[in-house]
């Protein structure tokens, strides 16, 4: 392990090497099935064929000129997202939290400059993750990606999902600027909000003139088997919209939607960004974008999570106990735990399975909206060894193991 990196993660001991589909091969040999893609974010899997074409062609060409000029590449993918979405413009950054920033700076400016500058506030959820920058910490309120950063910023509340009574006054609230949250919590533990909830923040939104923010940077892009999750709603839109992960499929790039509405307060000068936007990283967005967006893929998310969901629920009704449920929507699958879900991820790397972990003791499943029913099964049959695994560790007494 390198010594000279700052010492923010826990890395599993894996050295990668390469990547192709849903397999991803260490420096050492091992290959894994990868149901983690760099956290949902390889979406069409590793080094997709189109992708790397599109990347190296672009490399070829122009690399970067950043937002002083026009980029053909981010007019053309500002186009299809707008085209395929509630959002009529759209800011490209480099990353999920910029994008959730950029939104929650527009939800904010946009009180501002309709005469109501006080109208600050921003709600968000227990359970919530929304990055890592200032804002985004402060929206999603983890007490534990707060500590020891100085004063929490001034405005940022979080609820409890289930305490709509609460919700409800603070969005009454002459103070209110903005709701923010996921339709499907990612790290949260794979947690999709129901269509009774979302429109009832919708109204509530309607009824008062805050902004509806939705975080869609892990559940979005295809992930739920619709483009946008929330699309699986009729009529429950968001004003603006946090994209990322696998916008990019594995290049860096976030997007931040919105309506004419909500943008009206971001004119020239008030934000941007750098490397947002850059010719590589909207030749290789445009062209996942196209594979994403294509019927056959949604479909395919929607026939593979429904065949794994069934698998893992079969599954977890032979182990109760290890697992007590298996839930999410699409291809953010969560199973939850009895036994620790950092311990399950270690045992089932030693099978061959890479799966991430999530709150609530989850372990989750982002992988590749390309996976085939056979690369499902195959994951089921490794996860069923790692319980099985669990099984025998757990059976064994402490002072035996020790
Ligand atoms: C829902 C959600 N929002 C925002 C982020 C932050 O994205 P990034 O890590 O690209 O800044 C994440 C990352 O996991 C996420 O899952």
């Amino acid at each position: 392990m390198s010594n000279e990196l700052m010492a923010v993660y826990n890395r599993a001991p894996v050295e990668v090497e390469r990547g192709e589909g849903a397999w991803l091969h260490a420096a050492d040999g091992r290959v894994f099935l990868d149901l983690v893609q760099g956290i949902a974010t390889n979406g069409l899997g590793h080094t997709h064929p189109a992708l790397v074409s599109a990347l190296t062609a672009q490399a070829g060409k122009l690399w970067h000129v950043s937002n002083i000029f026009r980029i053909p590449g981010q007019e053309e993918l500002a186009r299809k997202l707008t085209q395929n979405s509630f959002a009529d413009v759209v800011f490209f950054g480099n990353s999920g939290s910029e994008a959730v920033e950029c939104a929650l700076k527009a939800a904010r400016r946009y009180h501002s400059v309709n005469g109501a500058p006080e109208r600050i506030d921003i709600f968000g959820f227990a359970g919530s993750f929304h990055g890592r920058t200032y804002a985004a910490v402060n929206a999603s309120g983890n007490p534990s990606y707060l500590d020891g950063f100085g004063p929490c910023l001034p405005g940022y509340e979080q609820f409890l999902v289930d305490d709509m009574d609460a919700i409800e006054a603070a969005i009454h609230r002459p103070t209110a600027a903005a709701v923010i949250v996921e339709p499907v919590q990612g790290e949260g533990g794979a947690r999709a909000l129901d269509e009774a909830w979302l429109r009832r923040v919708r109204e509530l939104c309607d009824e008062t003139g805050t902004l509806l923010i939705f975080d869609e940077v892990q559940c979005g892009m295809g992930r739920t088997g619709k483009l946008f999750a929330h699309q699986w709603f009729e009529g429950v839109e968001p004003d603006l919209m946090a994209v990322a992960k696998a916008l990019g499929g594995g290049f860096p790039v976030g997007a931040c939607l919105a309506s004419a509405k909500a943008a009206q307060g971001m004119i020239v000068g008030v934000h941007g960004s750098t490397f947002g936007g850059n010719p590589l990283a909207m030749a290789v967005a445009g062209a996942a974008f196209d594979i994403i967006a294509a019927e056959e893929t949604l479909a395919n998310v929607r026939d593979v999570s429904a065949h794994l969901k069934a698998a893992l629920s079969e599954l977890v009704a032979r182990y109760p106990d290890i697992a007590v449920d298996v839930r999410g929507k699409g291809l953010l699958v969560g199973v939850k735990l009895v036994t620790n879900n950092r311990e399950m991820m270690a045992i089932a790397r030693d099978h061959g399975l890479l799966i991430a972990g999530g709150g609530e003791n989850c372990v989750r499943m982002l992988p590749s909206l390309l996976l085939t029913r056979e690369e499902a099964d195959e994951a089921v049959v490794r996860l069923e060894a790692t319980f099985a695994a669990t099984r025998t560790k757990a059976a064994v007494p402490a002072d035996a193991a020790a």
